[in-house]
């Protein structure tokens, strides 16, 4: 075969291998779900809080924001379900996108109908009324009382110390059924997507390790797709597919999340295992250098 004619053929042979792998790797990747790009937020009209965040979560998969105090968790999540004006915020720069739909101007109600429910820091309970009422009061969107029954057997389900507890008064339960309450309640909605803010909060680590696998066992059963706000560094990383690292209203790295637990500056600063004083990303220039490597 003449030179050239072989080069040709070479050439095709590898053409066609870079399709098929670009044919692949579209088909392996999940339609992304949600896309935050480059939003800034401005509490008070003066206090700028984000600073251009950007993220995305793909369809069916557990997405982690992490951060310590003041990151700007909350605000990236109230940001996309649209309960920043109660805080006299606003998303001033950027762009959300819901399944390709902006949806910055749509109500939190609008969101609930299009699947997407939060559960908010300090796992917000009505602290007078039953277990079972609370979980009642997030099958409102819900057309028959059939769906309502059906879905409060489903959290029972999910959540057997619910069940127990269906007849008791909110305050007197203990804050992993309070949590578990919470969850439960968005859950009536029959969600797509759970935006979840801080579920360890004031748990001890053995309910937060509880909650956390109702939640794997939700997404990998009925497809619901978080979006989990944590401090926990630890239990987050272990349970989600990816992560997002805030500091100061930035995102300061990301990765997948068994890449990130192994990040050696993740260790040091979020999982306490480097030992010393724990610094935080912006006062470390070799940090910089790793980004480049991930990038
Ligand atoms: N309603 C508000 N008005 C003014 N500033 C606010 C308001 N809510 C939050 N902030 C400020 O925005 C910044 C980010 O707060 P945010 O609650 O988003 O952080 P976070 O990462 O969720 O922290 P935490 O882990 O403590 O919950 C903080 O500096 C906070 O003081
Ligand atoms: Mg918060």
């Amino acid at each position: 075969m003449p030179d050239e004619v072989r080069h040709d053929s070479l050439i095709s042979s590898i053409a066609r291998s870079a399709e098929n792998w670009r044919k692949q790797k579209f088909m392996d990747t999940p339609k992304i779900v949600l896309n935050v790009n480059g939003i800034e937020v401005i509490y008070n009209h003066v206090i700028l809080v984000l600073k251009g965040v950007s993220l995305s979560v793909p369809e069916g998969k557990i997405v982690a924001i992490l951060g310590g105090n003041g990151a700007g968790k909350t605000t990236t999540l109230r940001a996309v379900s649209n309960l920043l004006k109660g805080e006299r915020g606003e998303v001033t720069k950027g762009s959300i996108e819901l399944r390709g739909e902006r949806i910055e101007n749509l109500s939190p109600s609008d969101l609930v109908q299009r699947g997407v429910v939060q559960v908010m820091e300090g796992r917000h309970c009505f602290a007078h009324l039953t277990i079972e009422e609370n979980l009642l009061t997030g099958g409102y969107t819900l057309k028959s009382k059939a769906e309502v029954a059906k879905n409060l057997e489903k959290v029972y389900a999910y959540f057997p110390r619910l069940k127990i507890r269906r007849a008791s008064q909110a305050a007197y339960t203990s804050g992993g059924e309070q949590q578990m309450c919470a969850i439960g309640r968005a859950l009536m909605a029959s969600p797509t997507m759970v935006l979840l803010d801080e579920p360890s909060m004031g748990l001890a680590p053995q309910i937060v390790e509880e909650v956390f696998e109702i939640v794997k066992d939700l997404n990998q059963k009925e497809q619901v797709t978080f979006l989990v706000a944590e401090q926990n560094t630890n239990m987050a990383l272990k349970y989600a597919d990816y992560g997002y690292i805030m500091e100061s209203g930035r995102v300061v790295m990301d990765g997948a999340a068994s890449d990130l637990a192994n990040n050696e500056d993740v260790k040091e600063f979020y999982l306490g295992m480097g030992g010393g004083e724990r610094k935080s990303f912006k006062d470390v220039k070799s940090y910089k250098r790793r980004k480049r490597w991930l990038a």
